[in-house]
């Protein structure tokens, strides 16, 4: 039976006279180290050099060069691009790594794969967000906490889980839940979500935006009615609070009909086998392999069919909805 921690199963106590050092102020190195150190963890931000510490500074945290923070810290987060993990962790983490550290990370990606093998000293664990960074700190400041997969791939001190489950309740996670998983479930879970549902649903609503003005629909009716009205997300939301089925219950009968009726259409996709091939790509490594080679090439491919999507009509059509409904599009932090 799976394992879900709350509240009650973490002590903010196991963390007194530590020091956490969070290494990466990304999108989610940058929540984690707030919603610590407003629980009252003491926290410094490891950085690659003087010139990336202006973000971590104007939040008032004491910034440090990434070997000075692993040194002076007893827990040793790793909040840094999966990719590029691997290099830093062995140049300017390892060598730094003391008897009794806690290293943990917010994906298994690197242990599940084998890029990171942590020194025989350490205790290793993984918090991981199942949301986006950005939502991880503004649930935490709404007091509602985010759901999170949590493990311990190393427990050479016999303490590990109490350091996971503190951390975890110092970022909020334990609020809404924390489910234990193993690191390899954990991080083919993810990449699984990322490589089979996410493709699926880009190409959805390209096509059918497409489609759709090709048809005659105002692009602003047609993009309105597809993803940006809202309604989707509301869905899904219901979804995840009661269930997929009660969600569709609360569709109109008219609604629920054509989606039942019409769902068999799609079975000639075959979609369960491509998903399983992906699966299988997943667990083999092939899919790790194939990233490390495209990071060290310096991401040839990725940039190239970035480049690609950014040309599409689409995303035109998309800003002038956006700025007709008075909301502003670009990055959020
Ligand atoms: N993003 C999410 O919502 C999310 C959700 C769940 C789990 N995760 C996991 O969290 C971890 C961090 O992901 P992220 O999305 O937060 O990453 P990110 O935003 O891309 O992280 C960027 C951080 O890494 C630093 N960095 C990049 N290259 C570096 C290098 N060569 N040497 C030293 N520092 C370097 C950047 O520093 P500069 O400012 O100097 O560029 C920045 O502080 C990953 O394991 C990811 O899988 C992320």
């Amino acid at each position: 039976m799976t394992v879900i921690y709350r509240e009650e199963d973490g002590d903010l106590s196991v963390l007194d006279g530590k020091r956490v050092a969070v290494i990466g102020y990304g999108h989610l190195g940058r929540p984690f180290a707030l919603n610590l150190r407003d629980s009252g963890v003491q926290v410094t931000v490891g950085i690659r050099d003087d010139e990336h510490g202006e973000k971590p500074s104007a939040d008032g945290f004491a910034a440090a060069a990434i070997e000075d923070a692993v040194t002076d810290a007893q827990v040793i987060m790793m909040m840094l691009p999966d990719e590029v993990m691997p290099q830093v962790y062995l140049e300017r983490v390892s060598p730094h790594l003391e008897r009794g550290d806690t290293l943990v990370f917010g994906s298994g990606y690197n242990v599940a794969f084998g890029f990171i093998e942590a020194p025989p000293f350490v205790d290793v664990g993984l918090i991981a967000p199942r949301t986006l960074g950005a939502a991880v700190r503004e649930r935490f400041e709404r007091g509602e906490g985010f759901n999170s997969f949590v493990a311990v791939g190393a427990d050479n001190s016999g303490r590990a889980w109490q350091t996971v489950l503190a951390l975890a309740k110092a970022v909020g996670s334990l609020r809404a839940g924390a489910v234990e998983v193993s690191i390899e479930q954990e991080a083919e879970l993810d990449l699984f979500v990322q490589q089979a549902l996410m493709p699926v649903f880009h190409h959805m609503m390209i096509t059918a935006a497409n489609l759709l003005m090709k048809s005659g629909y105002p692009p602003e009716a047609a993009l309105s009615d597809l993803y940006i009205s809202g309604e989707f997300t509301d869905y899904l939301q219901r979804a995840s609070q009661s269930g997929l089925l009660n969600a569709l219950e609360l569709t109109s009968p008219t609604s629920r009909y054509g989606a039942m009726s019409r769902m068999e259409r799609f079975n000639d996709l075959k979609l369960e086998r491509l998903m399983e091939v992906t699966l299988d790509e997943i667990r083999r490594g092939n899919f790790a392999r194939e990233w490390a080679k495209e990071y060290s090439d310096g991401y040839p491919r990725l940039r190239k069919m970035q480049d690609a999507l950014e040309k599409l009509d689409l995303w035109a059509f998309e800003q002038d909805t956006l700025e007709m409904l008075g909301r502003g599009g670009g990055d959020e932090e």
